[in-house]
């Protein structure tokens, strides 16, 4: 989704902005631009398409010299990608500079107060650019403002009537050095840095620069300078911050010798799952340590229902979740898309704990259901990757996935990271229960020997790629698995209709016969995630009745597992592990067949088309 930098010190601005835009292509933009001031001059360069052959040639030809910039990648919602659509946008006097993640949800009704010949785009943004424009200009006969003042309250008088959400960097020529930055439901972090400052939507973007960090609440305002800052919040009146350490390197965000950042974070699982239960484990009690969560052990005794709520892959690591909970713990679990679940008036007993899981924290339909589930009184905790994102503040508690920055739109070792800490989880509950110590310990010896299971099944990468390159060019693939191995499937087929653009549909191997065996020819496989479980003669026999519809079969199986060789065209083996941590195993060869179909039809793997990183509009 859209994408926000700025710089203010003593650098040249615009070689930064651009770079900073670099680091934020992986969320997903259409278009690009910056905003540099030199002196009291706006520059401003904006133009469709990749930063490399627009913006980027189009800043290079200009020049512009300035030391205090604004920049945005673009991810349409309001008016087609243009030229004239992308952002900064300029107030009507084009004096003042906008920059803006979110949506002004009355901006009919703000764009109706002014002439409408002044608008150049059909943005939202380019309303909310010319009511601070207003307000400025409205200004200028109170006495006794400095530029800055002014500057400042407008941008205040014109967030205040604003229905929607920001994430604002605002520039004005007659306020040099000067950056208004303000939030409300998009982040917004500043980089602080020996005289110079830098502010981003994302820490990708600064982490190169910086790792000390202010994180923006909502309602924050900050009047940022090379020099410092200083923040208020429009609500409470508040003027304290906190200052983070962002806990990765610069290079963690790098691709590192991979081809494609989806690539590198699929071979990161063994360690990334090991950081996820590094430290967690609590083998003499059978169960595990989870700091985070602020509930006591009585509040976590009286659970008796549980709701996730998630999105995409975080829903289907939920879905899996289901099975951890109700086989160790014995809760009755419900998952819901996060985007249902803030609109359904679904009866919730008074002890109900709400589960979001995120790898982004940002994910606005996840967000407002954790609003919505506080607002009902329930306690809400978050399993999330990034750390100071929003979902992680706002959670009454909650669990780091530590697994680094995911950069690649397809999600995966978030996935395999979630899983891991849903097992940790569902096994603390259980214990609190229940759950017999051989069984606990039986999941927690089952984690540990996890990264090295993981390692071997990433050493059968080139046998995968020749089973992709087998079934590149089909239109159809099917993802079949049962129990846990449902929501295995239904992740696995989303991996491959988001980066290869094949359509892929993920069932319950038993749902076959109901409808979707209609469609089985020979030129539609079948991905069956058939472990060595009690359901893997069930699931033989649903392979039989693809088989004899000559439907292609790729089988993801236990090792040792000699009956599916006559069943199915292709095996891909895994270790033994306990029926509940299968999915992390298993996922990965999807990881990777996705991956290596994807590239072989010649797609871009990191950034495939309509997709955001992190989608921040519901
Ligand atoms: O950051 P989140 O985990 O909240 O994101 C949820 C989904 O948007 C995300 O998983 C999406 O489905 C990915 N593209 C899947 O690969």
């Amino acid at each position: 989704m859209c994408g926000i930098i700025g710089y203010v010190g003593k650098k040249q601005a615009a070689p930064l902005l651009v770079e900073g835009l670099r680091k934020l292509e992986y969320r997903g933009y259409d278009s690009a631009g910056i905003s540099v001031l030199d002196h009291h001059q706006l520059q401003t360069f904006k133009k469709k398409g990749r930063i490399q052959d627009g913006l980027a040639k189009l800043v290079e030809a200009g020049h512009p010299h300035g030391n205090s910039g604004i920049g945005h990648t673009r991810w349409a919602t309001h008016g087609p990608p243009s030229d004239e659509n992308s952002h900064p946008h300029l107030d009507q006097s084009g004096r003042i500079s906008v920059v803006h993640n979110g949506v002004i949800e009355n901006y009919t009704q703000l764009k109706a107060r002014f002439p409408q010949d002044t608008f150049k785009s059909s943005t939202d943004t380019e309303a909310l650019a010319h009511l601070i424009g207003f307000h400025y200009e409205k200004l200028s006969t109170k006495p006794g403002l400095t530029p800055v003042a002014r500057l400042t309250e407008a941008v205040t008088h014109a967030l205040k009537e604003v229905v929607g959400t920001y994430g604002l960097a605002v520039l004005c020529s007659e306020v040099p050095g000067v950056i208004i930055a303000a939030r409300r439901g998009s982040p917004l972090i500043l980089g602080l840095a020996t005289e110079e400052i830098f502010l981003a939507s994302d820490a990708s973007a600064l982490v190169g620069h910086t790792r000390d960090v202010v994180y923006l609440s909502d309602y924050d305002l900050a009047v940022v300078r090379a020099d410092g800052f200083e923040l208020s919040n429009l609500g409470t009146g508040a003027t304290d911050y906190q200052v983070s350490r962002i806990e990765y390197s610069a290079e963690a965000a790098e691709k590192g010798g991979y081809a494609h950042y989806m690539l590198k974070e699929i071979f990161e699982q063994p360690e990334t799952i090991e950081n996820a239960f590094r430290g967690r484990l609590d083998l003499e009690e059978a169960t595990s340590k989870l700091g985070g969560l602020n509930m006591t052990p009585a509040e976590l005794r009286a659970v008796d229902e549980i709701v996730i709520a998630a999105c995409g892959t975080s829903w289907h690591a939920g879905l899996a979740g289901e099975y951890l909970f109700e086989e160790l713990a014995q809760i009755p679990v419900e998952v819901e898309y996060a985007s249902e679940f803030r609109y359904r008036n679904q009866p919730l007993t008074k002890n109900t704990l709400v589960l979001v899981i995120t790898q982004s924290g940002e994910t606005a339909d996840t967000l407002a259901a954790l609003r919505e589930a506080k607002r009902r009184g329930h306690k809400v905790l978050a399993l999330c990757n990034v750390v100071g994102s929003t979902i992680a503040r706002e959670a009454d508690g909650g669990v780091y996935l530590r697994a680094g920055p995911e950069i690649s739109v397809a999600s995966t070792k978030a996935f395999t990271s979630q899983v891991t800490v849903l097992a940790l989880l569902a096994t603390l509950f259980g214990r609190m229960r229940m759950l017999p110590p051989k069984k606990g310990v039986e999941i927690l010896h089952g984690l540990q020997v996890l990264p090295d299971q993981v390692r071997a099944v990433l050493g059968l990468a080139d046998q995968i790629k020749a089973i992709a390159k087998k079934y590149t060019h089909c239109r159809d693939f099917y993802f079949l698995g049962r129990q846990i191995g449902f929501p295995v499937a239904l992740e696995g087929a989303l991996k491959l209709k988001e980066i290869s653009y094949i359509h892929a549909e993920g069932y319950s191997a038993a749902e076959l016969k109901h409808g979707p065996i209609a469609l089985i020819d020979e030129e539609s496989p079948s991905v069956a995630i058939i472990p060595n479980d009690s359901m893997h003669d069930r699931l033989l026999a649903n392979l039989e009745m693809v088989k004899a519809r000559k439907g292609p079969i790729i089988a993801i199986a236990t090792a040792g597992d000699t009956a599916i060789a006559g069943v199915a065209n292709d095996v891909i083996y895994l270790p033994q592990t306990p029926d509940l941590l299968m999915p992390i195993l298993a996922i990965i060869p999807l990881q990777l067949l996705a991956y290596y179909i994807a590239v072989e039809r010649g797609c871009d793997v990191d950034k495939p088309r309509n997709l955001a990183k992190s989608v921040t509009v519901s």
